[in-house]
């Protein structure tokens, strides 16, 4: 087959932000709205003659143009090019095609559209649909290179792993993966707060070296780590960033055992609980983001909501009863549906 296509999901985190890099724990869903490639493989060469990955996108106004020996996709241009740029660099396929990128998705805007763009593209490079880690772990570091940012794990695997109708509890220590039906009359409500994620990359490598410094002064990852050895720690931004990581690893146990017992008042009570933790010892919400979450627990059928993400802006989710979102006022917003990963169409 010359003409070769791919699907990939973006996702939501309910729950577990800022846990996937020390080896933690997370439960994001794939979500039914994604992004689609087509490739012809028997078009190798750009408009300039070099054997490249030359695509468009309806999102997009210029095409991106990935030659196969890229070196520095962080470089390239346009932005959304960087993230061809990161998969080539990452996969070095021996051919490139020209094709065509659409999405549901909106770019940029705390679903993961950076993922399932680096994944749907991954698949239709070669990369194996039936290995979904080792196709995360490429899209990882595919996203790293492009944007720079020491991200995890979690939006490549939940676009590489999601099954339908199914939250994933995943360990990101081992990358197993459980999933967990979501109860029947909950739907997942994502409102995008509008606030752009300016700070975000610079404020999430700082996050991230903080999380990283408190495991080497307390001499254990923080996935062992309990909250008296966390109260232990003698510097006190340190300390509030692994309260966070311990506390909020235990909510996804706790999260995960709720929903599956069908306790949707627990689930949305830890979900609030994940908020404070990620604004106040995290330092990662924002005012906007905190009096959506507040607007969103005022209303009547919401069992609980969240920043969701990285933060500094994007989305908030909400676990809600039917209807509430299409009732809230609120806008943009999406009501989700837990969907499969992502897969050669
Ligand atoms: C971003 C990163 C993820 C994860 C979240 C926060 O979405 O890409 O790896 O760290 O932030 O949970």
């Amino acid at each position: 087959m010359t003409v070769i296509a791919a699907h990939a999901p973006g996702r939501v985190n309910l729950i577990g932000d800022h846990t996937d890099y020390s080896g933690g724990l997370v439960c994001p869903m794939a979500v039914d709205l994604g992004t689609t490639v087509v490739l012809d493989r028997s078009r190798p060469l750009s408009d300039d003659g070099r054997p490249a990955v030359q695509l468009v996108s309806a999102a997009e106004t210029e095409p991106a143009v990935v030659p196969l020996d890229v070196v520095d996709p962080a470089s390239v241009s346009p932005p959304w090019a960087r993230y061809v740029a990161g998969v080539v660099a990452v996969l070095r396929p021996a051919a490139g095609g020209r094709g065509t990128v659409t999405t549901t998705l909106p770019v940029g805007g705390g679903l993961s559209s950076s993922a399932a763009l680096e994944v749907a593209i991954a698949l239709v490079l070669g990369a194996d649909p039936a290995d979904p880690v080792a196709l995360a772990r490429s899209c990882q570091r595919a996203e790293q290179l492009a944007s720079g940012v020491p991200c995890g794990i979690m939006d490549q695997l939940a676009s590489a792993g999601g099954v339908d109708g199914h939250v994933l509890l995943i360990d990101c220590t081992t990358l197993e993966r459980r999933p967990l039906p979501l109860p029947d009359g909950v739907e997942v409500l994502v409102v995008d707060s509008g606030e752009p994620r300016t700070l975000a990359g610079s404020a999430y490598a700082e996050r991230r070296a903080q999380v990283e410094a408190a495991a080497t002064a307390l001499g254990l990852a923080l996935r062992d780590a309990t909250p008296s050895h966390v109260e232990g720690l003698s510097d006190a931004v340190l300390r509030r960033r692994a309260r966070h990581v311990v506390s909020e690893n235990a909510r996804v146990l706790a999260f995960a055992e709720a929903l599956t017992g069908g306790d949707l008042r627990g689930a949305g009570q830890l979900m609030v609980e994940s908020h404070e933790s990620l604004r106040s010892d995290f330092g990662v919400s924002t005012p906007t983001l905190d009096a959506l979450v507040a607007r969103l627990v005022d209303t009547p059928g919401v069992w609980g909501a969240r920043l969701t993400g990285g933060g500094f802006g994007g989305c908030v989710v909400a676990l809600t009863e039917p209807g509430v979102g299409a009732a809230s006022g609120l806008a943009p917003t999406w009501v989700v549906h837990a969907a499969a990963g992502a897969r050669l169409v």
